[in-house]
């Protein structure tokens, strides 16, 4: 397709790379434009309205029209609108926001280092992993496990941690010593007949065969989401993370927690943490911690991580780390707000009431026959996909059939995420009942449309 000279879609493909894109078919589609948002829903150039069923990436967990944050980003540029925090350097939003997530923190946490992403915090949390294995003297401690199809970010580090084959493809990634083991994925990769406990256990047992096999003495962490977000919204099995917590502690290797996606109630409890009762003693923090209206991200670290920091630090006379924007005096003032919103709407409870009512809405969807499995914890569902219920058999990757129910989906006003198979709905948390009624019918309309054109083909 060529497009009017000047028009927004050619001035967008001259200009614009896509993230996470086909960059050849965008020449040809061109842009989806937003141009502004409010409560749950986008709107288009057109004016056409969409519920974003998603909160964008898994983020925008107030919605997409703040306002009371607006407000407080702007008193706070007036009043500093950039300082940094090198150097002994400090100012009162990066103080508060510290202090109120450590008082949140799932496990006593000692300290809280800021960045400005997902990404970022987790290339952190490697770094600390790192230096910590040092201060203590445990030098040959230095790989990473992470698990196939997790999502941990997009720098090098932190793509290398995350499990996904198109991540690392010709991007010379993962980088060595970072090493995946299974995805607790039990509606796909469970034995016939195997419960959910005897699913874990033996993801225990693999991962355990994995530490023996590259020696116990060079692992340094196990890194992973509570709940999968980018992997399509995939629920851990009973016992799960119980049994992988049990090797760790085995062979002394530490747990960072990825809950850039599960904190703040996303899965019915304050963090994925306490939904699984994992104790990490790292867990990086991002996307809902600001309600996505400005870029910030947080590792929170425990007292044994910060104690060989503070020595480390004090040996090599600086912990020579930092980021210009890191702990942003504007960011942080608004995650501090958006703190204080979350405890006046508590949002626990919230996402839990909510959680019900998506539940409800997606209960249909069970009984459709493109539907495999529904899984879901607070108010994040995950659907599977599937050309055969009984045998469960997938759709070959030429149907596209994420994609497709993605743009059926958007075709009735609805947006969520697909990836490959699966599709997820992580609503914003102040997503009110007929809304996540309209999520439920939209989606049944997209399904039936998709199996209408199957069907016919
Ligand atoms: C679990 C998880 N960790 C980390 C990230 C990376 O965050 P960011 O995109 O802010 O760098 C994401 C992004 O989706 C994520 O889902």
């Amino acid at each position: 397709m060529t497009y009017r000279a000047n028009s927004i879609a050619a001035r967008d493909i001259a200009s614009v790379i896509h993230p996470q894109t086909n960059l050849q078919q965008h020449r040809t589609a061109g842009p989806e434009m937003t141009q502004r948002g409010e409560g749950v829903c986008i709107y288009d150039d057109d004016g056409r309205e969409y519920i974003d069923a998603t909160s964008g990436l898994w983020c925008a967990s107030l919605g997409f029209s703040t306002k009371r944050l607006a407000k407080v980003a702007y008193d706070q540029m007036c009043e500093l609108s950039y300082y940094h925090l090198y150097r002994h350097r400090s100012h009162e939003p990066a103080i508060e926001l510290a202090e109120r997530l450590l008082a949140i923190a799932p496990v006593p946490m000692s300290k809280v280092l800021f960045q400005c992403s997902g990404s970022e915090a987790n290339d952190v949390a490697i770094k600390l992993v790192w230096y910590y294995h040092n201060a203590i003297g445990k030098p040959e401690k230095r790989k990473i496990i992470s698990r196939h199809m997790g999502y941990h970010g997009s720098t090098v580090a932190s793509a290398s941690l995350s499990g996904k084959p198109d991540m690392h493809a010709d991007f010379n990634l993962p980088l060595d010593g970072f090493l995946h083991t299974d995805w607790p994925h039990f509606y796909r990769h469970s034995e016939p007949g195997e419960s959910e406990i005897e699913y874990s256990s033996r993801l225990a047992q693999r991962l355990e065969s994995l530490i023996i096999s590259e020696g116990p003495e060079t692992i340094a962490a196990f890194f992973a989401e509570p709940v999968m977000g980018a992997a399509g919204g995939v629920v851990p099995p009973d016992g799960y993370f119980e049994k992988i917590q049990s090797v760790l502690r085995k062979y002394d290797i530490l747990f960072v927690v990825d809950e850039v996606v599960c904190g703040y109630g996303r899965t019915g409890r304050m963090w994925g943490s306490e939904t699984y009762n994992i104790q990490p003693d790292i867990l990086t923090t991002a996307k809902a911690l600001s309600a996505a209206a400005l870029p910030i991200s947080a590792v929170m670290v425990n007292d044994k991580i910060y104690q060989a920091m503070l020595d480390e630090s004090d040996k090599l006379g600086s912990f020579a780390h930092g980021f210009t924007y890191a702990g942003h005096p504007v960011s942080a003032a608004v995650a501090v707000e958006t703190l204080k919103i979350y405890e006046e709407i508590n949002v626990v409870k919230l996402a839990q009431e909510n959680g019900e009512i998506l539940s409800q809405a997606l209960m249909p969807a069970k009984d459709h026959p493109l539907v495999g499995d529904v899984s879901q914890v607070g108010l994040l569902a995950g659907i599977e996909l599937v050309c055969d219920k009984a045998t469960r058999k997938l759709f070959g990757p030429e149907v596209g059939i994420g994609a497709r129910v993605v743009a059926a989906s958007q075709r009735h006003g609805l947006i969520h995420r697909g990836m490959g198979d699966r599709v997820a709905f992580a609503p914003p948390f102040i997503i009110n009942e007929a809304e996540i009624q309209s999520i439920g019918k939209r989606f049944i309309q997209a399904l039936d449309d998709v199996w209408a054109e199957i069907r016919s083909h």
